[in-house]
C-alpha cells in the first residue's frame, strides 16, 4: 500500500498539525510505503519571506522526524527538489475545470485573507492532486479540513484515467478518530489555525509550558457544567478531544473520569498532559535541528528515492497525453 501526505513548511505548526497530521503519519508508515512531502511550493502560494521558507524547510523535517518519522523507512523530501510535481500540475490543470477550483472552501477563506490573492492560490489544488496522483497512492492521512482537496483529487483522476486510459490510482483520506479538526481554545467555532484563527487560542508544538499552560487557562468554555462532548459544547469537547489525543484515552474514558469535576480541573488537565506530550518532542526537535547539515543530506536522500517513485507515473502521463518522447 503507497500512503502519501503533504505539510506546509511556512507558518509556526500547532496542535492541530499533530492531531491531523504528524501523528497519523507516524501510525501509519508502518503500514506500507510511505512518502511524506514538505510542500515548499504551495507556501508560496501567499505573501512569504524567502529567508523564513528556507529555515522553516529544516524546521518542518526536524518536527517530522521529532514526531516519530523515521527517514530510512518513510520517503521525507521537499516537493521543489522533485520536478514532476511542477509539470503534473500543468498537466492536470489541463483536466481541471475552473468551476471546481472555485468551489474550495480554503481558496474562499484564504484569499479572503490576502491582500494581494495569487493565481498559485486559486490553482493550488492541481498541484495537491499532482503530489498525490503521482506516487500512486491509495491513502492520504490528513485533517478533515483537506476532505475537499482529496476529493478533487479522485476527480481528477477519474477524469484522467476515462480520457487518457487508467493511469491513477484512487487515493482515499484517511482521518484520525479524534482530533480531524481541533478547534482554536478562544474561538472553538473555527479550527485551529495560525492563518484563520486566535494567537492565544493556538496551541504551538514549540510552545514553553508556561505559554501552554496560559493557553489552556484562558480558554473558552461553554455554558452548564457537565464535562461531555456535544454539539452545543463546541469548547469543552475540544478539550476532550484535545486530552484523547494527548493521553490516547477514548471520548467515554475521559467522559467517565471527569464526571462530576469542573471545567477548572479539566482545563488545567489538558494543559499537563500537552506539556508531557510535547517535552520530549521539543528536546528531540532541537537536538536535531542543531545539525542543519545531516538534515539538508536527509533530504537529498529523500528526493532521490521520491524522484525514482514519481518517474514511472510522469512518464505515463506525458505518454498517454501524446508528447513526443524526451530520450
Ligand atoms: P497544512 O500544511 O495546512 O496542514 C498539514 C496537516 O495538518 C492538518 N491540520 C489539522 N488537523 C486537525 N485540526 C486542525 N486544526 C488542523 N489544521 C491542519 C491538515 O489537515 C493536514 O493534514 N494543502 C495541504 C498540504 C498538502 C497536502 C498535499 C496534504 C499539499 N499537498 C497532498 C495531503 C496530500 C495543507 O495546506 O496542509
Amino acid at each position: 500500500m503507497r500512503i502519501f501526505s503533504g505539510i506546509q513548511p511556512t507558518g509556526a505548526k500547532h496542535l492541530g498539525n499533530y492531531a491531523g497530521g504528524f501523528r497519523q503519519y507516524a501510525t501509519t508508515q508502518d503500514q506500507g510505503e510511505a512518502f511524506f512531502c514538505i510542500v515548499d511550493l504551495h507556501s508560496i502560494s501567499v505573501e512569504y519571506d524567502p529567508a523564513d521558507l528556507r529555515e522553516r524547510t529544516l524546521d518542518l523535517l526536524a518536527i517530522l522526524i521529532a514526531t516519530g518519522l523515521d527517514p530510512e523507512r518513510s520517503t521525507i523530501f521537499a516537493q521543489s527538489h522533485v520536478t514532476a510535481h511542477t509539470e503534473a500540475n500543468w498537466l492536470l490543470a489541463t483536466v481541471t475545470s475552473f468551476g471546481e477550483l472555485r468551489r474550495m472552501t480554503q481558496f474562499k477563506d484564504k484569499a479572503d485573507a490576502q491582500q494581494f490573492v495569487s493565481a498559485a492560490l486559486f490553482t493550488y489544488p492541481v498541484l495537491q492532486a499532482g503530489d498525490i496522483l503521482l506516487y500512486q497512492t491509495d491513502i492520504v492521512p490528513v485533517g478533515v479540513d483537506q476532505r475537499q482537496h482529496v476529493e478533487l483529487t479522485r476527480n481528477v483522476a477519474e477524469r484522467f484515467n476515462s480520457r487518457f486510459g487508467e493511469t491513477f490510482t484512487l487515493p482515499r483520506a484517511v482521518y484520525p478518530e479524534t482530533g480531524a479538526k481541533v478547534m482554536d481554545l478562544q474561538e472553538p467555532e473555527k479550527k485551529m489555525s495560525t492563518t484563520g484563527g486566535t494567537e492565544q487560542g493556538t496551541v504551538l508544538m514549540l510552545d514553553s509550558p508556561d505559554v501552554i499552560r496560559k493557553k489552556f487557562k484562558t480558554a473558552v468554555t461553554d455554558s452548564g457544567r457537565e464535562i461531555v462532548h456535544a454539539s452545543d459544547k463546541p469548547g469543552v469537547s475540544n478539550l476532550i478531544e484535545i486530552m484523547t489525543v494527548a493521553t490516547g484515552d477514548s471520548i467515554d474514558e475521559v467522559q467517565a473520569r471527569y464526571a462530576g469535576e469542573g471545567y477548572g480541573t479539566l482545563k488545567t488537565d489538558v494543559a499537563e498532559a500537552v506539556v508531557s506530550l510535547l517535552q520530549p518532542f521539543q528536546d528531540r526537535f532541537r537536538e536535531l535541528r542543531s545539525d542543519p547539515g545531516e538534515l539538508q543530506r536527509t533530504l537529498a536522500r529523500g528526493a532521490e528515492k521520491a524522484r525514482e517513485a514519481s518517474a514511472p507515473t510522469i512518464a505515463a502521463m506525458f505518454d498517454r497525453m501524446g508528447f513526443v518522447g524526451r530520450r
